[in-house]
């Protein structure tokens, strides 16, 4: 269903603080908080004794305290107090996940804690270790399969239908291999396997790109009415469900680094089967302490990431709905991306059900 033994965003690091948040992952409802010492921590949200989410609980120095009896765990789970005895029973514990804090984000590790500290949590956050960056961040929450967020992520010939005002017009239409209607030439599509993931590179000389980027060009730049610019888009994806998008417009016929560029991150986490974190950071470097670009670029995609909202959860409640239904669905050109990620991920799980490792949900470690 999906894979364990990966560092996933439980949350953007601005959510956790000393007040505890439940938040569901793989299924498994956790409780995060974080200690007077500033330290992330991951429990089960269920207090051994009489089943009380610890969410429902407080944050007490390093150790968090269950709001029913008084009980209270520290950040590897283990019960430290009873309040009116001195004696700790053995088994009262909850189960602690790894955590780590980085580039923004509180990463989690649901498999098997031994391979936790092998795995790099952020791979496809480490450009933000070189340069100068303005970014900004958000979280929506999607009910829909994790899978059908790749889907549309792979897919950006949506973008002309489902966001015609921000990230999509005709020029996205390169993404099947059609010459859009103002462009000049045939695009240039690229797309290579590497290691975990695929590496896509679109590139359109003369043509029109989506509202984003050419206002954005024309703010930052500044573009005569009507000249035609170059568009790049490179983006990576890593399985199992993460995503780097890296949009260039520039005038026609210079080198990217004279354009403007923005970096966005999207990192989706499974909540359960029908639904999913998406947590997303928008990264310029072309101004990187002009804060109202930075802003430019969350509101667009914002905007445009909520209409993907209502596109996936109205295909997953259809879904459901058609449960019964064997007919196979009809495939379109534009599909071969998402084809390729769904392999990926397939591949993921089929490496990872052949190590007999995984916890059972709720052990206590
Ligand atoms: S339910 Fe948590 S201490 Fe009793
Ligand atoms: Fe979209």
């Amino acid at each position: 269903m999906y894979p364990h033994n990966v560092w996933y965003v439980a949350a953007l690091a601005r959510e956790i603080s000393a007040t505890p948040l439940a938040r569901r992952i793989l299924g498994e409802r956790l409780v995060l908080f974080r200690t007077a010492s500033g330290n992330p921590v991951a429990l089960a949200d269920r207090c051994p004794h009489r089943q009380l989410p610890l969410s429902r609980g407080r944050v007490l120095g390093e150790h968090i305290q269950c709001g029913y009896h008084g009980a209270q765990f520290d950040a590897a789970g283990r019960c430290r107090l009873v309040p009116g005895q001195s004696e700790i029973p053995d088994h009262a514990a909850v189960r602690s996940c790894p955590v780590r804090e980085r580039h923004g984000f509180i990463w989690i590790w649901m498999g098997d804690a031994d391979l936790a500290a092998a795995a790099d949590p952020a791979p496809i956050c480490s450009f933000l270790d070189r340069g100068n960056w303005g970014t900004l961040d958000a979280y929506i929450h999607i009910a829909c399969n994790y899978e059908l967020i790749n889907d549309n992520l792979a897919d950006i010939t949506h973008t002309e239908f489902v966001h015609p005002t921000t990230l999509g017009n005709e020029s996205m239409r390169a993404a099947r291999g059609e010459l859009a209607p103002e462009s000049s030439s045939i695009p240039r599509f690229e797309a290579n396997l590497v290691d975990g993931g695929m590496n896509f590179r679109l590139s359109l000389t003369g043509t029109r790109p989506a509202p984003s980027f050419e206002n954005a060009y024309r703010r930052v730049r500044g573009l005569k009415a009507g000249l035609a610019l170059d568009f790049q888009l490179e983006f990576s994806f890593r399985a199992p469900a993460f995503w780097l998008f890296s949009p260039t417009a520039m005038k026609s016929g210079t080198p990217a680094a004279e354009g403007v560029s923005t970096s966005g991150l999207i990192l989706i986490t499974p909540e359960d089967r029908t639904s999913s974190h998406y947590f997303h950071k928008i990264c310029q470097s072309y101004a990187p302490e002009v804060e109202a670009e930075t802003r430019y670029w969350l509101d667009e995609t914002c905007r445009a990431f909520d209409e993907d909202k209502v596109v996936l959860e109205a295909q997953q409640r259809n879904l459901e709905c058609d449960a019964g239904d064997a007919s196979a669905p009809v495939s379109f050109r534009g599909d071969w991306m998402g084809f390729q990620v769904r392999k990926l991920v397939r591949a993921m799980l089929a490496a990872e059900s052949g190590q007999p490792r995984l916890l059972e949900s709720g052990a206590a470690r």
